[in-house]
């Protein structure tokens, strides 16, 4: 017999159903969450560090959502919901542009600690949901929902997307202690934790805008360029404006190559292996 709690909604939600969990997942999950305290204590950006300990995100094991809900809706007025895994760009937006976060239920195996190609709970939970409790963060994803349901409308969710990537899911930030992490995708990377700041190979680039909506990205490997924010003030401001006229602009334009370094570029650091 199916399980009723488990069929989708029309918005693509499930219940988490977290008594559910087995004690090897909840393992799993406090194994990721060690090496991730470690690592990131100098590495994170303060506001995701805050943001983290505001949750209690902890290492007991996979958290209960209707706990972090508790902690989240008071800071910043978002709810993560339950999904079974991606869903489509339309109802993604529209979650997003309502301050729900839809977030996966299941946690890696034990044999893809280091790496898995799909979201889990750990990426979406620990990796986006600190950032959500930043109020000036939590505005600029709300903001960015609306945004993508108006890129759909104007064929232009390709340029969108490429902002999403390099900002929410891969982002750096800068520090008076130096380059820090608020990207969810790194921080829930061990590896690239730690290469994203610290090799030599990738380019580390300010960020700018209509750049990042030039700039293809890598899927299946450590990025060949990050772009680094001043602070999510800079942001935010950045993508206020209509995107309208830019999406027109960038039709004229040439894409640019992941690892491309640009004469306008201002480039923290040239990787080693840039064109
Ligand atoms: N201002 C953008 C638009 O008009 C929407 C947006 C906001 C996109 C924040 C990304 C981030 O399309
Ligand atoms: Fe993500």
């Amino acid at each position: 017999m199916s399980d009723l709690k488990t069929l989708p909604r029309d918005d693509f939600t499930i219940e988490q159903d977290w008594p559910a969990y087995s004690a090897e997942e909840h393992g799993i999950w406090r194994t990721l969450f060690h090496r991730q305290q470690e690592i990131l204590r100098e590495r994170a950006c303060p506001e995701f560090l805050a943001g983290l300990a505001g949750l209690g995100v902890a290492a007991d094991g996979i958290p209960d959502f209707r706990r972090l809900n508790a902690l989240l809706g008071a800071a910043t007025g978002w709810t993560i919901v339950a999904v079974p895994g991606l869903v489509p760009d339309d109802v993604f937006f529209a979650h997003l542009a309502n301050r729900r976060f839809p977030a996966t239920c299941f946690i890696r195996r034990a044999d893809q600690l280091d790496y898995l190609q799909e979201p889990d709970i750990f990426h979406d939970v620990y990796g986006h949901v600190p950032m959500l409790m930043n109020p000036i963060f939590a505005d600029y994803m709300q903001a960015y929902g609306k945004g993508g349901l108006k890129a759909l409308g104007l064929g232009s969710l390709n340029r969108l997307a490429r902002l999403y990537w390099y900002t929410v899911e891969f982002g750096l930030i800068r520090s008076p202690a130096g380059i820090r992490i608020y990207g969810s995708g790194i921080v829930s990377s061990k590896g690239e934790s730690i290469y994203c700041l610290e090799s030599p190979v990738p380019n580390r680039i300010a960020f700018d805008l209509l750049r990042i909506m030039r700039t293809e990205y890598r899927i299946d490997d450590f990025q060949a360029s990050y772009f680094v924010i001043d602070d999510f003030d800079q942001l935010f401001a950045a993508t206020q404006p209509d995107f309208s006229p830019y999406y027109v602009q960038l039709q004229a334009m040439s894409d640019l190559g992941p690892e491309t370094v640009t004469l306008g570029d201002t480039v923290l650091h040239r990787g080693n292996s840039a064109r």
